[in-house]
Parts: C-alpha cells; structure tokens; sequence
C-alpha cells in the first residue's frame, strides 16, 4: 500500500518545508476566487494576503494572480524537472491563475476542458427573458510543467518524468483527448438524462467512429461517494452530509488525472487538497500522497477518506468499483 500524508497548515509555508526536486505530479485545485459559498478562502483571503505583502488597491483579478505567483514557484521548486502540475480553474478566473503560475516559472502545455451538467444556473432573472449569466457547464483544468533541463528522453531516464501516461489512460483504445465528461444527476444504468453531456455527445451523429470516443467519462459525485469513509464524523449542513466540501470533486476523474500526469509509483502532492479526493486518487492509483489543507475540519474529513479508499485497496480490492452516477 503506498504512503499518504495530509498536512494542516498554510500551502506556501509547508510548500517551504519540503525538498526540492522531491515531488512527480501536482493535481490541484486551489481557490478560484469567486467567492463560493461565502468562503473567506475563496476571495478575501486572497485579497488580503496579497495586501500584506505591500501590494494595494488591486483589482481581485490582478490580486489573483500576485497570490499564484509565491505558491507557484514553490510547486516549480518542489516538482522534480519535468513533472506536470495539473491546476483547476473557473472559467471567470483561470486566466489570472495561470499568468501567475507561469509568471513563477511553470510552463503552460495545454488546457483540459471538464464538462458537467449538474450545477444550476445562479444568474439573476430579468424581465424580458435576460439573465446575467450561462448555466455553468464546464472548467478548465491547466496543465503545466516545470520546464525541462534535458531531452524529454533522457529526463525520463534520469527523473521518471517529462512525459504524460497516455497508455494509462487510453479511451475506447485511443489516444486520449484533453476533454473529460461527467455524468448528470438524472443518468441511470437505463441511460442519460437529457441534459447529460455524454448523452449529448454520444447522440451525436458519427460515421465511422464517435466522436465521443477519446474522451473521458465519470460519473458525477455521489453522496455515498461523498461521505465514504467518514462515517465516524458529524453529519453537517442543510443536506445533512458527513462531507459537506463545496467544491468536492469526482474521484473517478481525479484517478484518471492522477494516472495521466503522475509516473508509476511517484509522489503526488495537492497543496489545496480540501476533502481529500486528490489524495483518495492517489492511493487508488498505488500512487503516493502528500496533501495539505488549511482548515482543521477539511483535514480531519481528508483524512478519513484517503485512509477509507487505501483500506479498500489493502483489501486486495485492486481497482475498486464505484457507484457511478450512471
Ligand atoms: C477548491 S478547494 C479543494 C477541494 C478538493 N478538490 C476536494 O475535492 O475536496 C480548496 C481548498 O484550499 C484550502 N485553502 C485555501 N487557501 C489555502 C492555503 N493558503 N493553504 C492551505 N489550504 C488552503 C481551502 O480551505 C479549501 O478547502
Ligand atoms: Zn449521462
């Protein structure tokens, strides 16, 4: 079984602590900074540290991106050369996170496109049929790199990184796309809701092939995929959740991504890791973990999943089914 830390404390300060070159992959995804859910972390938090660090009167998008640039540089330091960083974005405010990213030396490779169907719009209502915002239906997800220091081939040899998995994570047999589709709420076994995003691209017409074909798909985070593991902790929230992270990601995704970017065996490191899904991820993929999360409450939720899914895995369970929204 591979071994998993999580780390409470502030990011850029433990970020400090560890090696440099000691880490194979980052998958992460660190606050937004559009205010979700009211989360001090998710914009006046940022706001502020950048202010004490002299920078005043910033726009939040100008401030997003001065905050990037320290943890940044510190994921460029602690990735061994040549090993990706896998970062999610909003699509209001990846732009600033990746200059930032890239203002600390990380280079960008590509951007993924996570498509999804079950969050509602949360745009005002206006008389006459306007509305201030799109029905959110996707994220980017940056793909980045901490710049070579030799041939792709020999970086491989000498550091196990530099290139990404793809035969890990082949899709129908094929080469796979920089997109990945989830499943909505109202998918069954029986089939797709008719807003699910893979219902839609798998209807698609396709001669030949489908189109769908090279893309990834998962199923959307369930409750029992939400909670597993914490059945020990407080039920909380208005949706009575033992795990009421917002922003939770699916786990079949983050395994799909973890398997991508990060080589066999190697270290993967989330310096936002919130409920801990990157580091359940990680232990499904045999992988090791290192996650750090600030709020005591997210840790002991981290926790308690990462421990779950590594326990299932000891059981000889190898890759361990899920119950998918589909
Ligand atoms: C978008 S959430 C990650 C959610 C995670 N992907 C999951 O599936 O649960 C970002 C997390 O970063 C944490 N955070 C924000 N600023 C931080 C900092 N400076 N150091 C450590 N953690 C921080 C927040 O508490 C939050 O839980
Ligand atoms: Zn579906």
């Amino acid at each position: 079984m591979s071994s998993w830390t999580v780390l409470e404390g502030d990011a850029i300060e433990l970020l400090g602590s560890m090696p440099e070159s000691s880490v194979d992959a980052i998958v992460t995804d660190p606050p937004y900074n559009i205010d979700i859910d009211d989360q001090a972390w998710d914009g006046p938090d940022i706001q502020e540290a950048v202010a004490a660090t002299g920078h005043e009167r910033l726009s939040p998008g100008e401030a997003h991106r001065i905050w990037c640039r320290p943890w940044g540089a510190e994921c460029l330091r602690v990735l061994k050369p040549g090993a990706f960083m896998l970062a999610f974005g909003s699509p209001r405010t990846s732009h600033r996170m990746i200059c930032g990213l890239e203002d600390a030396g990380l280079e960008v490779r590509d951007t993924l496109c996570w498509l999804f169907a079950d969050r509602p719009s949360k745009s005002r209502k206006l008389p006459g049929g306007q509305a201030t915002t799109l029905k959110p239906g996707h994220e980017p997800i940056a793909l980045l790199r901490r710049p070579l220091e030799a041939p792709t081939i020999d970086t491989i040899a000498v550091h196990g990184t530099g290139a990404l998995e793809v035969d890990a994570c082949r899709v129908n047999d094929r080469h796979p796309a920089n997109v990945a589709v989830t499943h909505d709420p109202k998918c069954s076994p029986a089939g797709c809701g008719e807003s699910c995003p893979v219902g839609l691209l798998d209807s698609q017409p396709r001669p030949g092939r489908t189109p769908a074909s090279r893309f990834f798909f998962c199923g959307r985070v369930t409750r029992r995929e939400r909670d597993a593991g914490c059945e020990q902790l407080p039920v909380k929230g208005p949706e009575s959740v033992r795990n009421p992270h917002p922003t939770i990601k699916p786990l079949e995704l983050m395994r799909w991504l973890v398997r991508l970017i990060c080589p066999p065996d190697g270290l993967v490191l989330d310096p936002f890791c919130g409920s801990g899904t990157t580091g359940a991820a990680a232990v499904l993929e045999d992988r090791e973990f290192v996650g750090i999360e600030q709020d005591p409450g997210y840790v002991e939720i981290a926790k308690a999943r990462v421990s779950y899914w590594a326990g299932q895995l000891g059981e000889g369970a190898g890759r361990v089914p899920l119950e998918m929204g589909r």
